[in-house]
């Protein structure tokens, strides 16, 4: 059976490898790339939820598609929640993790083990058939005082999940990270949704 074709609002090379390992057998997952959009996707909202919605809709308003778009956030307790809806450019330059992780542990030099929780959130916005519907997923840790690991992206090496055998989520396979993530768990409940349609 040919897979049904649906476009996730991103160019991230790491999000889009996650997405087809999770959704792959079903889905024909397009990114932005493979529809041509290469413009930048106006991010403004001041929550994840805001925007997640802003650029699924952006693409179901210019390129027509039945879509998905996700957006995540690092909440880390002992900075009042920050960076949260600032992940990606918490260091000053969009995109630079290197920056962003810098940036996390000076603020963060002093404050004990105990005190470091954290939580990544993610949303995702799905429209399909004119609907539009949001999902969210969760992971509770800590941030570590020192980078551990070298896979994954983002802050993934400062990261450790308290479910888990003491590892971050850079030092993880992509599966192991995916059964527990917070963007795993948001596709999860993604999934379950379409496939109950
Ligand atoms: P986005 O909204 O998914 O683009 O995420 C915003 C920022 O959060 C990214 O630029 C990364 O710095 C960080 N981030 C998102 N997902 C992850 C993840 O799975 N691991 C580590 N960092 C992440």
């Amino acid at each position: 059976m040919e897979k049904k074709k649906i476009v996730f609002a991103t160019n991230n090379a790491h999000k889009l490898e996650e997405l087809r390992q999770i959704m792959g057998d079903r889905y024909q997952v397009l990114s932005l790339a493979d529809i041509d959009c290469h413009e930048d996707i106006p991010e403004t909202a001041d929550t994840i939820e805001g925007n997640a919605r802003l650029k699924a809709e952006y693409i179901k308003t210019h390129y027509g598609y039945d879509c998905f778009s996700d957006d995540t956030g690092l909440e880390i307790d002992a900075l009042g929640g920050e960076p949260g809806v600032m992940s990606a450019r918490y260091g000053g330059v969009a995109h630079d993790s290197e920056r962003n992780i810098d940036k996390v542990l000076r603020l963060m030099a002093d404050v004990p083990m105990e005190q470091r929780t954290a939580h990544f959130r993610t949303a995702i916005c799905l429209i399909r058939d004119g609907e539009e519907r949001l999902f969210e997923g969760r992971v509770d840790g800590h941030i570590l005082m020192e980078r551990h690991g070298t896979g994954g992206f983002g802050y993934d090496s400062i990261f450790q999940p308290n479910e888990g055998d003491g590892r971050t989520f850079a030092q993880m396979t992509g599966e192991e990270k995916n059964a527990i993530s917070h963007r795993g768990r948001a596709v999860a409940a993604l999934t379950t949704y379409l496939a109950s349609l």
